[in-house]
């Protein structure tokens, strides 16, 4: 098989790459990749050669997107803008990535008659109320997200990646393109960008900064690690029905509270050791996920069902690459402070 990875030398893209490599040896990759601020060459160098290969380009150039999907069997389409805060002080990139991209790559995939695979997020479907304001804790039907529940994104990110999952749904309708969607909620791991909750606090820790907590930190979200995410996109890839979209999640709810603290004490600090600056606009209050299709109708499981021991698997990741992150943490950390957070 001849695979197209969009966005493969970011996050949870070369990490879904590292994982067909090391299991489908059969496979050939080409990752298509702009290598904006968010994507790094480093993060797939040790296994580009005969399998893995890299094209540094943009997925809104149609003419390098055909001269590609001519050559493949499938689309796996990761690349994107994907920080919530970036959106919020400029959201054209987010414009163009997401939603132009995206139809780029779909009437690639429409002339060629090639299988694609829609990477998305939890957020297309807005927030949940946080469970100590349900009745009953929020135990039971309907305190999660399904398939059917509505379209709502609260920030230019999210309703970028909303509208690049309504483009699937009619070039799939309209046109019969082969495709599949996957929402899925927030991921944790090695190779995710310092900018983000989870690496940005172990960085900060680890540079004598404090932490940052927006707001209260009531705010939860559903933690899958980034290998769990890659079995299922396999899963779906290679199982899924077409025209459908399967939610992936692993029970991984956790207030941000509650997983700094997680981190301060495995570092060796004090609970309370980090400061409260400005909340987020808008600020989703809880993400969570009902996977119950995917395990149900594909047989996916998660393999990495204690979050804490992954949270001590990601913060040893970054403690032994300091080489990997440390020249960004600079910028990255007065870009924030020149927002109050
Ligand atoms: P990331 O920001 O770490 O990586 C994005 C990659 O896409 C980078 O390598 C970047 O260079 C590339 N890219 C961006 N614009 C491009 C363009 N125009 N052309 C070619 N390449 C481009 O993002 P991530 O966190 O790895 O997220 C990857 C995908 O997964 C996104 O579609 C995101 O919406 C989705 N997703 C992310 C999460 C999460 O928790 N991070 C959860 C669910 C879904
Ligand atoms: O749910 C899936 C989404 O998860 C993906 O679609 C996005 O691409 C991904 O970035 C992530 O979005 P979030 O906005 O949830 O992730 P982020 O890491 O930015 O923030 C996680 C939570 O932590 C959120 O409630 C905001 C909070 N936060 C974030 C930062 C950077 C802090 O409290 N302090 C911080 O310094």
């Amino acid at each position: 098989m001849k695979l197209l990875v969009t966005g493969g030398a970011g996050f949870i893209g070369s990490n879904f790459v590292h994982y067909v490599y090391n299991n489908h040896p059969d496979v050939e990759i080409f990752v298509l990749d702009k290598l904006t601020y968010a994507g790094n060459k480093a993060n797939i160098a040790t296994i580009l050669g005969d399998r893995v290969h890299l094209i540094v380009g943009d997925i809104c150039d149609a003419e390098l997107v055909d001269q590609l999907v001519q050559k493949v069997d499938a689309i796996v389409h990761y690349a994107a803008e994907s920080h919530n805060d970036n959106s919020l002080q400029n959201p054209a990139p987010f414009l163009h990535s997401n939603v132009v991209g995206t139809y780029t790559l779909l009437e690639a995939a429409r002339k060629y008659d090639v299988r694609f695979h829609h990477v998305s997020t939890d957020e297309v479907y807005g927030d949940l109320p946080l469970r100590e304001d349900l009745p009953g804790h929020g135990e039971g039907v309907g305190e999660k997200f399904t398939t059917q529940s509505r379209y709502n994104p609260s920030s230019p990110y999210s309703s970028t990646k909303a509208a690049s999952d309504m483009l699937v749904h009619g070039w799939t309708r309209s046109f019969g393109v082969r495709a599949t969607i996957s929402n899925c909620s927030n991921n944790y791991g090695p190779y995710q960008h310092i900018e983000k909750f989870i690496p940005r606090q172990i960085t900060n820790i680890l540079s004598g900064i404090k932490p940052k907590l927006y707001g209260t930190g009531k705010n939860v979200r559903d933690w899958i690690h980034t290998e769990d995410h890659s079995s299922a996109v396999w899963t779906i890839l290679t199982k899924g029905k077409i025209g459908e979209t399967y939610l992936i999640g692993a029970d991984g709810e956790q207030d941000n509270k509650t997983v700094l603290e997680m981190i301060l004490k495995d570092m060796g600090k004090d609970s309370s050791d980090y400061e409260q600056v400005k909340d987020r606009p808008g600020h989703d209050l809880r993400y969570a996920i009902d996977s119950t299709k995917l395990r149900k109708e594909l047989g996916w499981s998660p393999k990495f069902t204690d979050f804490e021991t992954g949270l001590k698997h990601t913060i040893q990741w970054y403690t032994d690459h300091e080489d990997w992150w440390q020249a960004e943490k600079q910028a990255v950390e007065a870009k924030y402070a020149r927002n109050g957070q």
